[in-house]
């Protein structure tokens, strides 16, 4: 079944980000889900033929198109958010017991997403142990920890602050910070 867009429309407003930044966002966003349903089609229809460059390229490229549409989604609901991070909730105890407070995983966080190149800053939870790990993703599909669930997801690609921000990436990080719907984080925890 194919997948669908979804409207992140409501963030339009949002303080410290245009809205020709995230109406280009989503444009950028829609593309990975539409390449994701072109993707799958092409490739139920090619002959499992692995000697076949286009049928290998096509298999290869599916991590990029899909993680492309789910980053966004995991990024854009994480969003929007007005109230700071409850300290006393568990959310806040656990990045304190991973990283020795909270401000401590914060700093860690926005050096993850200050680094060079393009790809995205995540606050993984493994499912196995629970811990919790800020991790480095590149482009989209390299580097994600096997079954590690994203909680706190946050795009650095240039396009999703160079219109507002030009290369100013720590101002951008800032932005997002005082973005963070906590509630959608909350919940994604185990
Ligand atoms: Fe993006």
């Amino acid at each position: 079944m194919a997948y669908a867009t979804r409207d992140y429309s409501n963030l339009i407003g949002m303080e410290g980000f245009s809205e020709t930044l995230l109406r280009n966002h989503f444009t950028l966003y829609q593309g990975y889900v539409t390449n994701t349903n072109k993707l799958q089609e092409l490739l139920s229809s090619k002959a499992k033929d692995a000697t076949n460059p286009e049928y290998a390229e096509l298999k290869r490229r599916f991590g990029f198109e899909f993680n492309g549409m789910r980053l966004h989604e995991y990024y854009f609901e994480n969003l929007g958010g007005k109230a700071a991070l409850d300290k006393s909730g568990t959310l806040a105890k656990k990045l304190a017991d991973a990283f020795g407070s909270y401000d401590a995983w914060e700093q860690d966080f926005r050096a993850t997403g200050a680094m060079r190149g393009i790809g995205w800053a995540i606050l993984y939870q493994d499912d196995v142990a629970g811990q919790l790990f800020n991790q480095w993703i590149n482009e989209h599909e390299v580097g994600h920890l096997a079954g590690c669930k994203p909680i706190l997801v946050m795009d650095v690609f240039e396009h999703a602050f160079i219109t507002d921000y030009g290369l100013r990436r720590a101002d951008y990080i800032a932005a997002f910070f005082n973005n963070i719907n906590w509630g959608a984080v909350e919940s994604r925890l185990k």
